[in-house]
């Protein structure tokens, strides 16, 4: 009978446990998108997770619109991730690097540019600036001779996480970002070979997968994916259409490892729309035959019987991992969970504050 706590490879590693970190967002780089010490700090405490998925990194300027947000495009980042990779390796953890490229959901005051998307949209509601909260701009739509330069700032920064110590990667294709806005109709009304049928809407993440695949191999790629639901603006008409075989063509090429974050029908997050959409994850577990990381609002009886029944290999913890380090001991010895501050999730202002300064459990 399978446990959390029982090791699981991911295609070139092994975690030592089944309780993963899933990407948290938290804001406490430079503006210069450079890891900072503090960032070290925060993920040393957390390295007994299993595997720990790095907050969302930028591959490029046009694509990393959150302020204070990390990137890992050029060598100063390269060089700011390297003490966070160590200090996770030195307690024995594994960590791979979330990219990111945010489509839409950027802002020219922060990236320079009019956001990009598959198709001319707006987002909904607003975006945090270095000059205070304004409403989102229209995105204009991606021409398709600039598809091989994202697939290409992809590779590099593949090639770039490698380098900098993380044991691989995950593409960020969930959430309303860039992929997951190519592989929805709710934000892709291309007509040609980029859009339409599920298999064009799939194009760009198989491409950008096969080109990380290229540089540093299938098994240190994994991929995320948000099937349900509505997220920052986008959604689906048919998820199952899409997702299902997106899942299939994923195994296909042979990532090591896929991540569902899936919404159950009433989110815990305070902004988010009920669906009625169901979870895909029963249907895509058919189809993806790797290990399969299942994620949101999981319970520990919830977390357990996932993986002892078979539904998920690993269970990822977004804001347990907030307000956790030692989540895992918590989990194995029955110990409270605390509760994480949201007024401190994001921002270089709060420093420390909510960020490492979450209680340990005595030893
Ligand atoms: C503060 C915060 C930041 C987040 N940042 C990211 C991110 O950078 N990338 C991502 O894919 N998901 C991000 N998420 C989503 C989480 O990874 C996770 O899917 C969500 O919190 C649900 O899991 P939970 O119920 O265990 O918290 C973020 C969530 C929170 C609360």
């Amino acid at each position: 009978m399978t446990t959390l706590f029982d090791p699981l490879t991911l295609g070139a590693f092994t975690t030592s446990n089944r309780i993963y970190m899933s990407p948290l967002t938290r804001a406490r780089a430079g503006r210069d998108a450079v890891p900072t010490p503090l960032m070290v700090e925060y993920y040393r405490q957390r390295a007994t997770a299993g595997l720990i998925i790095s907050e969302g990194t930028g591959i490029s300027r046009q694509g990393l619109g959150w302020i204070n947000a990390p990137g890992i495009w050029n060598e100063a980042q390269i060089e700011g991730w390297k003490p966070i990779t160590k200090a996770v390796h030195d307690k024995g953890g594994k960590i791979v690097c979330q990219l990111w490229h945010m489509g839409r959901l950027v802002h020219s005051s922060t990236t320079g540019e009019q956001p990009v998307a598959p198709s001319i949209s707006t987002a909904p509601d607003y975006i945090h600036t270095y000059e205070g909260k304004k409403p989102y701009e229209e995105a204009r739509a991606l021409r398709i001779d600039e598809l091989p330069g994202i697939i290409a700032d992809y590779a590099k920064a593949a090639q770039n996480a490698i380098k900098a110590g993380f044991d691989g990667i995950q593409i960020h294709s969930a959430n309303g970002y860039l992929l997951d806005e190519f592989l929805r109709d709710g934000c892709n009304h291309r007509t040609d070979q980029y859009g339409g049928s599920p298999e064009n809407r799939m194009r760009l993440l198989r491409e950008v997968t096969e080109a990380i695949i290229k540089v540093i191999g299938a098994d240190r790629v994994g991929v995320r994916l948000s099937p349900n639901g509505r997220v920052q603006g986008n959604d689906d008409s048919n998820p199952e259409a899409i997702f299902v075989p997106t899942a299939k063509m994923l195994q296909d090429i042979g990532i090591a490892w896929l991540e569902l974050r899936e919404s159950g029908a009433h989110s815990s997050f305070a902004g988010d729309e009920p669906t009625t959409q169901p979870k895909l994850s029963p249907k895509i577990r058919k189809v993806f035959t790797n290990p399969l990381v299942l994620n949101q609002d999981y319970t520990v009886a919830g977390a357990k019987e996932a993986v002892m029944e078979g539904r998920a290999d690993a269970i990822s913890f977004g804001r347990w991992y907030i307000a956790n380090p030692d989540l895992v001991r918590r989990l194995k010895d029955n110990l409270p969970i605390q509760k994480d501050d949201s007024k401190l999730w994001y921002g270089a202002e709060h420093g420390a504050k909510g960020y490492i300064d979450y209680p340990f459990i005595a030893p």
